[in-house]
């Protein structure tokens, strides 16, 4: 096989980049390890800033995310119990939007089926070859042939736990990374969130976050402990954490629990993010805690500079841009990088807290609160910066 762009992964990142390389009239193939199914069955943070809602509908993917997206134009901050809402319109005039990124996925993966271009599911094996060269190549059995893709760059948009980041030798990457001692024990509920937007929970038992998946569908997280055995959570006891954490703010109205899992919390970066003609978009190269709900955004980031390269490389015959890649995706990244760690370290218990720790955790609170001016930097970073 033969192609401009090979492309690891059917993630937002991959998929993402696939039309936007379209776009640009580039051709690509995209392998994805697991099947079909399992992609659209992955539930994850389901926020969407400002400017990349408007670039899923810019490259006409944003029809069904325009119509069943919740637009929400503020965020509620709740401490012990007293809420008080950010107003992002009046702050920033700017939204983000509530949809599920398993949707935005689906929707990706029909525009490339659209496209006509390539995507092959449930490939095993992978590998890259030659990334020093200019005609790197990705190896790999597909139902059950082998196959060669040959290409003039991959595009490593596996996942944290993907092949791209690995293949790169030792001593050429740095790692800068952090872990927090909680994870989230996420739950699916059946049930009408407590408030239309978002509630921010921090209370003396530990942080919480009400969120949502339509207005009839929440999306409830506590913080827990990181090791922490799913078993010990019966539905009743969630629930009863979910009510304390709310603190009376709002009445929560219990439902059918869908699912119900624990995630760790990590920041996480590689420098750089190229290597040769490999270069790393998305979770392959950075992750961050939940807290800001960046994820998704930061892949489409990425791909959003990589597409400007590779289209300036076969337009303009010049490689600047990709040698740039890197340095230009982590100034985003790590600004991103900061607000994710800075929500989690003012929201969240932390169990070797002092008390100083504590009452700088409520004086951040009471500034974030009581100061537009610090509201208002919440909310240019939580909305998205503008891409460059
Ligand atoms: N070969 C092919 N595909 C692979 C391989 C491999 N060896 N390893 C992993 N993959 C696939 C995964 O199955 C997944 O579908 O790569 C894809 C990576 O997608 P994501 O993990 O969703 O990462 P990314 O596209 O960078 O999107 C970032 O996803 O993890 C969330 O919260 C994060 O919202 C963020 C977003
Ligand atoms: C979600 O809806 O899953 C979500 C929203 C905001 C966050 C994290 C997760 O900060």
């Amino acid at each position: 096989m033969r192609t401009q762009v090979g492309i690891i992964g059917a993630g937002p990142a991959g998929l993402m980049l696939a039309r936007l390389l379209k776009l640009q009239g580039v051709d690509s193939i995209i392998i994805e390890n697991r099947s079909e199914e399992y992609i659209y069955n992955r539930i994850r943070a389901g926020l969407i800033e400002h400017w990349a809602a408007d670039l899923l509908v810019d490259v006409g993917v944003g029809e069904r995310m325009q119509r069943e997206g919740l637009r929400h134009w503020g965020i509620n901050i709740g401490i012990n119990g007293e809420l008080h809402r950010l107003d992002f319109k009046a702050l920033v005039n700017k939204r983000v939007t509530i949809y599920g990124q398993q949707e935005v996925v689906k929707d990706l993966v029909a525009r490339r089926r659209a496209d006509g271009g390539p995507l092959l599911f449930e490939v095993d094996g992978v590998t890259v070859h030659d990334v020093k060269t200019d005609r790197p190549k990705i190896s790999f059995t597909h139902e059950g042939r082998a196959e060669v893709i040959e290409c003039d760059f991959i595009a490593g948009c596996d996942g944290f736990h993907g092949i791209a980041r690995p293949s790169v030798p030792d001593g050429v990457l740095s790692v800068f990374e952090r872990e927090y001692p909680f994870g989230w024990l996420g739950i699916l509920s059946e049930s009408p969130p407590p408030d239309h937007e978002l509630i921010y929970s921090y209370t003396d038992r530990g942080f919480a976050l009400y969120t949502m998946r339509s207005p009839t569908l929440a999306r409830l997280y506590l913080q827990c402990d990181p090791d922490e055995d799913i078993e010990n959570w019966p539905d009743a006891r969630v629930w009863d954490e979910l009510h304390k954490r709310l603190g009376g703010a709002r009445k929560l109205e219990e439902g059918a629990m869908l699912q119900k899992g624990i995630t760790p919390m990590r920041s996480f970066v590689v420098e750089p993010m190229q290597y040769g003609r490999l270069f790393l978009a998305g979770d392959s190269a950075h992750i961050v805690p939940p807290t800001g709900a960046k994820g998704m955004n930061l892949a489409f980031a990425d791909v959003m500079f990589m597409s400007r390269a590779i289209e300036k490389f076969y337009t303009k015959n010049s490689g600047d841009l990709l040698e740039s890649y890197s340095a230009t995706c982590l100034r985003r990244i790590w600004k991103a990088q900061r607000f994710s760690w800075w929500m989690t370290q003012i929201m969240h218990r932390f169990p070797a807290e002092s008390a100083f720790d504590r009452r700088r955790q409520f004086s951040d609170l009471d500034y974030l609160t009581s100061s537009e001016t610090a509201a208002r930097s919440l909310a240019e970073q939580y909305v998205g910066l503008p891409l460059d």
